[in-house]
């Protein structure tokens, strides 16, 4: 074997794959042409891992439930799907500067992809409400850091008036190319499954995520790559949930800082994916957002940031209200993707917080054997 050949043969445990980024992958499902200049950091192809311990709670024998691990995106959340989309576009329409108003990760997601196009990059973000890993890549990545004296619903409207008055794409999801890149995440469920799973579990904020995972199913479906579609079951946090409470919420509160949203741009279209698909749009709150954070990293080893774990404490309960139990008289299978939608690493505050403090101890063996307890 030639020393440059990276690839090991199959011999030595198979082949790595040359992954290029989710446009390359999913040319013919985007609104993309040769002439698109693809901005990309290789984005996508996400692992889907399962998660055992979890499926034990689910009330149903044989019931599988798997992790979609949005975290291991270049910028480490699902937002780098609808960026590098959203940022191609930008650039295919000569456009030279971007904006958007983010709880953290569309800001560190946009800055990222400014910065591998050479766009000017203009981040709008609730001061004091983001987690330190979101601002430290929005800096690093020297977008314009602006900390907003108010919530992402009142930074996001002062981002449609200034995209309606100047020169400057707007990269929030209610930009149509951010959609579009996102729906390959249902694509890859699909294809790492041979199927679609039954069940949906996702957090829910602005929406525009539950928005696009349907549009990728009913595509799939459509084309016949599958041969049927899951429920879309949405989770807000308690304090924030304007879809599951029927009106704006002027003041979101929530630990989850990423889903802290009152009013929700694709509010229509998630209630389209929850009534479409028979699934549905709850409330979880903090304790039981905080409790499904520890649990699946201290269970499967899966660290994802507090919003992800919206959707794990939604599904776990469901499953606590016999609601699977139920759904397997009209399945031959349970099979539940829960979206993690962003790395733990974004949040180290809230990992710390959530867990006990490290033990102090002097340097010496005696010490530390005091504190090591082997089963
Ligand atoms: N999970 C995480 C980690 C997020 O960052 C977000 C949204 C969501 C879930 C909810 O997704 O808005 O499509 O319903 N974050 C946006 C941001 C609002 O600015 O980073 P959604």
């Amino acid at each position: 074997m030639s020393s440059l050949n990276l690839a090991p043969s199959p011999a030595e445990g198979g082949t790595l794959s040359h992954w290029q980024g989710l446009i390359h992958h999913y040319r013919s499902w985007l609104p993309v042409t040769d002439e698109t200049p693809v901005v990309t950091l290789f984005e996508g192809n996400t692992p889907l891992i399962s998660a055992p311990k979890l499926a034990e709670r689910i009330g149903v024998k044989g019931a599988k439930v798997w992790l979609k691990y949005e975290g291991a995106n270049p910028t480490g959340s699902f937002k780098d799907r609808g960026m590098t989309m959203a940022i191609s576009k930008a650039v295919e329409a000569g456009k030279r500067a971007v904006i958007c108003a983010s709880t953290g990760n569309t800001s560190a997601s946009a800055a990222a992809y400014s910065r591998r196009a050479g766009l000017q990059c203009v981040v709008l973000i609730p001061e004091g409400n983001i987690a330190l890993g979101k601002l430290s890549q929005a800096l690093i990545h020297r977008a314009t850091v602006l900390a907003v004296q108010g919530n992402f619903d009142q930074a996001l409207e002062l981002v449609v008036k200034i995209g309606e008055t100047h020169p400057i794409e707007i990269v929030n999801s209610l930009n149509p190319f951010r959609i579009q890149g996102q729906k390959t995440g249902a694509f890859e469920i699909c294809d790492q499954l041979g199927r679609a799973p039954t069940h949906h579990c996702i957090p829910v904020g602005n929406a525009g995520n539950i928005t696009a995972y349907w549009k990728g199913y009913n595509e799939y479906f459509d084309a016949g790559r599958t041969e049927s579609k899951p429920k879309m079951l949405g989770f807000q946090a308690a304090g924030s949930a304007p879809i599951v409470l029927g009106h704006v919420v002027e003041h979101p509160e929530t630990f989850a800082t990423a889903i802290r949203i009152g009013n929700p741009v694709s509010w229509k279209q998630a209630v389209a994916a929850r009534d479409e698909s028979g699934g549905s749009i709850e409330a979880v709150t903090d304790e039981e957002i905080a409790t499904a954070y520890k649990m699946v990293a201290g269970e499967e080893g899966v660290l994802c940031e507090p919003a992800s774990a919206a959707s794990i404490a939604g599904m776990i309960k469901k499953a606590e209200a016999g609601y699977f139990k139920k759904e397997s008289k009209h399945h031959d299978r349970i099979e539940i993707v829960c979206i993690l939608t962003g790395n733990g690493l974004k949040d180290p505050n809230s990992a710390i917080k959530h867990s006990a403090a490290p033990i102090v101890v002097p340097a010496e063996m005696g010490a530390l054997l005091e504190h090591i307890h082997l089963a």
